[in-house]
């Protein structure tokens, strides 16, 4: 599976250096072309000559340095990886990556590659601990690096902890993974999903928004994406890790998620709208931040574009799932935004009930049809009932596909 495969590894300055030898070893072994590029700090802890003997290619250090034949070594090693994983990954590499320097081979090839990028991150516990490097990391998982979690234990240092290079199996395996993802039952559907709640700005420091955490949105990206599902996640403010192997566009108002949902709408053949969007926004942004005067404040709203039933009206192949948080009257409500949105499925929940209310982690769900069918699902974790949601998009798409057949 990995044989013919050209993967280039990329060796910091940190003591597991030592352990890119055995994953170097496995690659070979597995057929895989493997070009290594080393900084300065991995060449105080091992020298070239250990790459070169199994690798059987010279190893790459210097960016003015092209080997016969290559005219600029970055970005030949970029065009020909198919994937590349730098191991050990220090903290000193997460932060150049985080800002996007080029100061030497490994990071000016990094920022030309359009490959996947595993990172496998190795360092004393206290610094693996360190917010720096854990916001360092929170932003290459969002950029679309995959990050290899260090295992916990004890270290060379001494010190116990997070921060052990992960098992060179376990790295091989996430290898095979990115490269040959399992295929599952929604391979080949591309799918978009909209997740948290938008804020519409009162002026630069103030904004109306409302209670949703996105867990819902993220849940449903996340079953996607493990059942095989090309993902666009269009996520409001969150604080949630954006789940492995999904496209990720941040938004912040109403009106910049209806324009990135309408651009991305022809491409995909199903839309699963969890955000909450806000119904409203400041009629006027004030571009000074608004000083107290009076006793009240008056702020006039105006309508924002209702993104769903804009969907519905341009709807073509794709099928479109609502969400209705509701506080009464769940199911009148419910097939009224069916009917008016022109849905296949709304999936209601009754925010009132315990569980199922915005922040939680389970959620309490009825699916309702355009055919008058109501499923009354139990309480059960988000990720449980994304993929409840998910195996009827499937069910809506095999009626579909034998009503095609029939017309
Ligand atoms: N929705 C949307 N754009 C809006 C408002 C809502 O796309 N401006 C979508 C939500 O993402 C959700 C569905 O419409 O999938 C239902 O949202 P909800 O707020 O419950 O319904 P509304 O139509 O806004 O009705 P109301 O607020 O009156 O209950």
């Amino acid at each position: 599976m990995l044989k013919g495969k050209h993967i280039v590894i990329g060796v910091t300055g940190g003591i597991a250096a030592h352990r890119a030898l055995d994953l170097a070893s496995n690659l070979v072994k597995a057929g895989v072309e493997v070009h290594v590029i080393m900084t300065a700090g991995a060449r105080e802890f091992i020298r070239p000559l250990a790459f070169e003997a199994i690798s059987g290619n010279r190893v790459h250090v210097d960016t003015f340095k092209a080997p016969p034949g290559w005219r600029y070594p970055h970005l030949e090693l970029a065009r020909r990886a198919d994937l590349a994983v730098i191991v050990p990954a220090t903290a000193n590499i997460l932060a150049k990556l985080a800002c996007g320097m080029a100061d030497d081979l490994l990071t000016t090839t990094v920022l030309a590659m359009v490959c996947p990028v595993l990172v496998c991150p190795a360092m004393n516990a206290y610094m693996y601990r360190n917010q720096a490097v854990q916001e360092n990391l929170s932003c290459l998982r969002r950029r679309g690096f995959i990050i290899v979690e260090p295992s916990v234990g004890r270290q060379a240092c001494g010190d116990e902890g997070p921060g052990r290079l992960a098992d060179v199996a376990v790295i091989m395996e996430r290898i095979g993974q990115v490269l040959d993802p399992p295929k599952g039952d929604l391979a080949g559907i591309t799918a978009l999903v909209t997740a948290g709640g938008t804020r519409e700005p009162i002026d630069p420091v103030r904004y109306i928004s409302n209670r949703s955490s996105g867990k819902m949105g993220y849940a449903l990206a996340r079953a996607a994406a493990n059942r095989g599902a090309g993902v666009y996640l269009v996520s409001g403010p969150t604080n949630l890790e954006p789940p492995e192997g999904v496209k990720l566009v941040h938004v912040e108002t109403a009106a910049e998620m209806f324009r990135a949902v309408m651009e991305l709408y022809p491409r995909v053949d199903v839309v699963v709208k969890a955000a909450a969007v806000a119904d409203y926004r400041p009629r006027v942004t004030a571009t000074q931040k608004i000083k107290k005067e009076d006793d009240g404040l008056v702020l006039e709203l105006e309508k924002n574009v209702d993104i769903l039933l804009e969907l519905g009206k341009n709807k073509r192949h794709q099928l479109l799932v609502g969400f209705a948080a509701e506080t009464e009257d769940l199911i009148n409500n419910a097939r009224r935004k069916l009917v008016k949105k022109n849905l296949d499925m709304l999936v209601a929940n009754d925010v009132m009930q315990p569980g199922a209310g915005f922040g939680t982690d389970t959620n309490i769900a009825k699916l309702i049809f355009p055919d008058g069918r109501i499923k009354s699902l139990p309480l059960m974790d988000k990720l449980e009932l994304s993929d409840r949601i998910w195996d009827e998009v499937l069910q809506l798409r095999a009626n579909a596909g034998q009503k095609d057949t029939a017309d």
